[in-house]
This record gives structure tokens, sequence and C-alpha cells, in this order.
């Protein structure tokens, strides 16, 4: 099983991703908790470039190569051997985020963010996807709150941040076989026991 959390920067999909984890080694299963982009060593080589505030003159397509390779990396070295073994791999973003963040963002052509995509998931998709969905104005409250220093994603404008958030929702319309939007506004643990009360039905 491969189970997926989208959503924007700060919604809470790694609190979210981290208590299941936890959930699910404490009741003996066998899971893993990677995230993107990184999760392997070249993967994390990638993450640096990608997030480095000094590569302000990136292209659009530069960038979502670089997605699309560390992707890839962590496919082939960790998700697929893991998915073999009979493990329940957990993953802090997978593919959702590029369609999401370079697609309807705005950068590259839709058409190509699919074809890339299912070349750097080699066809591989998700079982389930938690799209984890917060305002605008919560994820700057967030912001606030946490004060902490803005990497290179995290420096680019609100309307940038609109555009995301809509075209989750719209992922989510187009994928309801897999797709779970979950109200990242409401406490952690109510959150946590939305989410284990929609993985019984799979009886995880
Ligand atoms: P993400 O991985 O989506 O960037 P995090 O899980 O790191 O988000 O959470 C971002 C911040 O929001 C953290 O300070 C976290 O404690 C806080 N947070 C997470 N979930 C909630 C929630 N449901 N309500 C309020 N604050 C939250
Ligand atoms: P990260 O620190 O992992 O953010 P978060 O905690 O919100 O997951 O930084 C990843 C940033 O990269 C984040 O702003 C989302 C962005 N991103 C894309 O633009 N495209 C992608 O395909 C992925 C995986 C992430």
């Amino acid at each position: 099983m491969f189970i997926t959390f989208e959503g924007i920067d700060l919604s809470g999909k790694s609190t979210q991703a981290t208590l299941l984890y936890k959930h699910l080694k404490k009741k003996g299963k066998k899971v893993i908790l990677v995230r993107e982009p990184g999760g392997t060593a070249i993967s994390e080589k990638i993450r640096k470039i990608l997030l480095d505030k000094k590569n302000k003159n990136m292209y659009p397509i530069t960038e979502f190569f670089l997605f699309s390779a560390s992707r890839y990396q962590l496919t082939k070295e960790v998700i697929k051997p893991y998915l073999k073994k009979g493990y329940i791999v957990i993953c802090d973003r997978y593919y959702d985020s590029s369609t999401a963040y370079q697609g309807y963002g705005g950068f590259v052509d839709l058409k190509h963010i699919n074809s890339i995509n299912r070349i750097a998931s080699e066809n591989l998709e998700p079982h389930i996807t938690f799209l984890v969905d917060i305002p605008i104005e919560e994820s700057v409250r967030r912001r606030k709150i946490a004060n902490k220093v803005n990497d290179r994603f995290e420096s680019k404008k609100l309307s940038y941040y609109k555009k995301i958030i809509s075209g989750y929702r719209k992922l989510s319309k187009l994928n309801k076989h897999r797709i779970f939007t979950i109200n990242g506004c409401n406490p952690i643990n109510e959150i946590h026991k939305h989410i284990l009360k929609i993985l019984e039905k799979y009886n995880i």
C-alpha cells in the first residue's frame, strides 16, 4: 500500500504523515516514511539545489526536471523495493506536488507534467492520497508563528499559493478514486483520527 500526503506548505502534511507512521509502527505493521524532494542520498542532494535561495535564476523546466529526477531515484531505490517486500510506504509529497506547484502553478504545461510524472514514478500511482487542505490565510498565520527563514519556495507570492490550493482541489475532483480531502484547520488529533477512519475501510 502506497500512501501519500499532499497540500500547500505548512498545511500539516508532515505532522500527519509522522503520526500515521508512528501509529502503524506501534500496531506492528511493516511501514516506512519518506519525503519529497529527498528520501535517498542522491535525492537529498537534489533537494539542496532546489531549496537553495542562491539559485534565483533556475528555470521552471529545470526545477521540474530536478523534482522528477529526485522522484525517480526515490521510486526505484526505496518505494518500489519496499512495496515489493510488503511494506506500507508513506510519502510526504509525490507527483501530485509537481502537478499542483509546477502545473497548476502556471509554469509547465500540464500535458508535459502528466507524461514526465508517469516516467518519474514508473507508472506507480498512490493507492491513497490525503490532501490536507487549508486556506491561504491559515498558511500565512502558521508561517508567522513558526517565524522561520524562508527557503526558495517559501519566498514566492501569495497569488502563486492560491493557484496551488485551487489546483490541488481540481486534482482531487479528477482523482476521486484515491484522493481524500482532509480539513487541515481541524485540531491535529482530530485530523489523525479522520485519517485512521478512512484507512479502516482499506483494512489498515
Ligand atoms: P507541512 O509538512 O505541510 O509543511 P507541518 O506538519 O510541518 O506542515 O506543520 C506546519 C506547522 O503547522 C507546524 O508548526 C505545526 O505544528 C503546525 N500544525 C500542523 N497541523 C496543525 C493543525 N491541525 N492545526 C494547527 N497547527 C498545525
Ligand atoms: P519542503 O521543505 O519539503 O516543504 P513542505 O514541508 O511544505 O513539504 O519543500 C518542498 C518545496 O518544494 C515546497 O514548497 C513544495 C515544493 N515542491 C514543488 O514545487 N514540486 C514538487 O514536485 C515537490 C515534491 C515539491
